[in-house]
């Protein structure tokens, strides 16, 4: 089995070529965290949109009672939104039993791709060990499985120490169990980045570049919240247009 890491996200095969695959998507900074945080909190499901427009416009054909509407354009909530990209927004009496439509920069861009996989998930720290364990049940229940591959949306096409270090985690996890596999120069490096600062993962979070404009306008406690290791304990994938809490 080979285990592989994307460290921005940047896709050169064929979609042919990813079918075997499991996928691990990971936007610590800040959309795993808040789909997370919505399930977490009962959403029934998210619906990912790579447009403000047409997650305006999905929310438009929704009851008012079943519809939430989420994200984020330079990290603060678009006008008319019931709420932003911080994971604390996403409470139980706002999103229970409801659809959310969110539109992020990087993060639901990247949970739209790969349409034709059949193992797709959302990590990020506040559900890392629930993540591992349903890429263990995947392995074993799927002996032709050729692989794991981590994608991490970086920010704007680029690289985040962030979503790696995180990356790193989970293969740290997931590799733990088992003898029989093999890693990529960038799942190494994305181990390597976890095992180097393990030991100091808010003080190295909380000095990468979107933590920083995070800060800068005044979210440090989502940053807080992202680094809660399984404080969203649920096992997050992606079926078809949808987002859902995995059995
Ligand atoms: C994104 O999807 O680009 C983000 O999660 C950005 C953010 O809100 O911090």
């Amino acid at each position: 089995m080979k285990i592989d890491a994307y460290l921005v996200p940047y896709f050169t095969e064929k979609d042919s070529y990813y079918e075997d695959y499991a996928f691990v998507m990971i936007d610590v900074l800040r959309a795993s965290t808040s789909i997370a945080s919505c399930l977490f909190n009962g959403a029934k499901e998210i619906i990912p949109c790579e447009s403000i427009d047409k997650a305006v416009s999905l929310y438009s054909t929704l009851s008012k009672e079943s519809r939430v509407l989420g994200g984020e354009r330079n990290g603060t909530k678009p006008n008319g939104f019931d709420a932003g990209n911080s994971p604390n927004d996403y409470t139980a009496e706002l999103v229970k039993g409801k659809t959310v439509i969110m539109a992020t920069t990087n993060g639901t861009q990247l949970f739209l791709k790969f349409k034709q996989s059949k193992h797709k998930y959302i990590c990020g720290f506040v559900n890392i060990t629930s993540t591992a364990n349903q890429l263990k049940k995947v392995i074993e229940e799927n002996p032709n499985l050729k692989g794991i591959i981590v994608i991490c949306a970086g920010t704007n096409g680029r690289f985040s120490y962030e979503d790696t270090i995180c990356g790193g985690a989970v293969i740290d996890m997931i590799t733990k169990d088992y003898t029989d596999y093999s890693t990529t120069d960038s799942a190494k490096l994305a181990l390597s980045l976890f095992e180097q600062n393990k030991n100091n993962l808010e003080a190295f979070v909380l000095n990468s570049q979107h933590s920083k404009y995070l800060q800068s306008i005044g979210f440090e406690e989502d940053i807080k919240t992202a680094l809660c290791l399984d404080k969203f304990p649920v096992p997050v994938h992606i079926t078809g247009n949808s987002i859902k809490k995995a059995d």
